[in-house]
């Protein structure tokens, strides 16, 4: 027998502003066509002045919390994969227990950037595996678009903002890949690419800053990257691709989703994707994914799982999870 971190409840939040390629069009020399051929994106949502990281992701929170027909209490952590947290301190994490009304247990941040998500869910699995707490609310979130630089139309019309959420629970399984939950994790990272991919803003500027890219050489590490993590992943599992239902990748970019899924043997039919009505939501991308992917109908209990992600650092990995 083997303790197993089951997904109980997801939910999502999407600000209402909807932005369509074509509205970049007015301020910018770039147009709908080269946006959508080379990333998949049409459409991403951003936040509204008021709103921020902290309250998408509290929103998103409620929203798996009532999925599980729990409350905040019923809750011992909350870990909040984010980039763009509201201040520099105290955790965006912190406020999200505040607004959620939660009065106990703890909640800290996870820095992964766009593999925040991965990270933060083999940290709370960690946690639940060593017995230290039976509920983890798993949380992305990020508001990019208050790091964008609005002139550099090489970045800015690629991002967006967004919250997803699922609440793992501590349950008991026979120690096999049939159990549901995470069966896995990889993680890595290799800090001699941060130019590749970094904000030239903090503590060192003063700043917030912007964020700063060289596409294609980030593409270029990418597919093999991600191929990799989920092979090393899928293996630490015991299952191979042809047990697995879907690929919910990190949905940076179409080319780089179907590039992975063409090396991992996958067919687009069963990769769950989103990027064409989000963007690319850094941390958020997968969990909002995974919510909309269950909405749709395309994710069902007991199906396998295959997340995996790459972003700034270089930071990448993979998880493996029964649903
Ligand atoms: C960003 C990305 C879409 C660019 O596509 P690409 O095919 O690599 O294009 P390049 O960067 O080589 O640029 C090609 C040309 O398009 C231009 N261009 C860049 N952005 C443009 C835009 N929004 N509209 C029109 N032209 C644009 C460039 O200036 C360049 O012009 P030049 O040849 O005259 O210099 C692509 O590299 C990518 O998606 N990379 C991965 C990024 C990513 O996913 N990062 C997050 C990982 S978490």
């Amino acid at each position: 027998m083997n303790t197993r971190s089951v997904v109980i409840g997801c939910g999502h939040y999407l600000p209402s502003r909807i932005v369509e390629n074509s509205e970049f069009e007015a301020t910018l020399d770039t147009n709908d066509e080269w946006i959508r051929s080379r990333s998949g994106i049409e459409r991403r949502h951003f936040a509204a002045d008021h709103e921020n990281t902290s309250q998408m992701a509290t929103a998103a929170a409620q929203a798996a919390l009532d999925d599980a027909g729990l409350g905040a209490d019923d809750v011992d952590a909350i870990i909040l994969a984010t980039s763009t947290p509201d201040l520099t301190f105290p955790s965006a994490a912190t406020m999200v227990q505040a607004q959620l009304g939660m009065t106990r247990g703890f909640a800290f941040d996870v820095q992964a950037v766009c593999a925040g998500f991965v990270f933060a869910l083999a940290n709370a699995n960690a946690l639940i595996l060593s017995g230290q707490v039976s509920r983890v609310l798993v949380i992305g979130s990020e508001t990019f678009s208050r790091i964008m630089d609005w002139t550099d139309r090489s970045t800015c019309v690629l991002f967006g903002d967004g919250a997803g959420a699922v609440l793992l629970e501590a349950q008991t399984g026979e120690g096999t890949a049939q159990d549901r939950g995470i069966l896995s994790t990889d993680l890595n990272s290799d800090g001699r690419h941060r130019e590749l991919l970094y904000v030239d803003g903090g503590t060192s500027t003063g700043t917030v800053g912007y964020l700063r890219m060289q596409g294609n050489q980030v593409f270029r590490h990418a597919v093999g990257k991600l191929a990799a993590t989920a092979t090393t992943a899928m293996e630490r599992a015991g299952v191979t691709a042809g047990d697995v239902d879907w690929i919910v990748p990190h949905q940076a970019n179409i080319r780089i989703i179907q590039g992975t899924a063409n090396k991992l043997n996958l067919p687009m039919s069963q990769v769950v994707v989103t990027v064409q009505d989000h963007g690319n939501t850094s941390a958020a991308s997968i969990p909002l994914a995974l919510s909309v992917g269950r909405d749709r109908g395309q994710i069902k209990q007991d199906d396998l799982l295959v997340m995996e992600a790459i972003g700034g650092g270089l930071a990448w990995g993979a998880v493996v999870l029964r649903w």
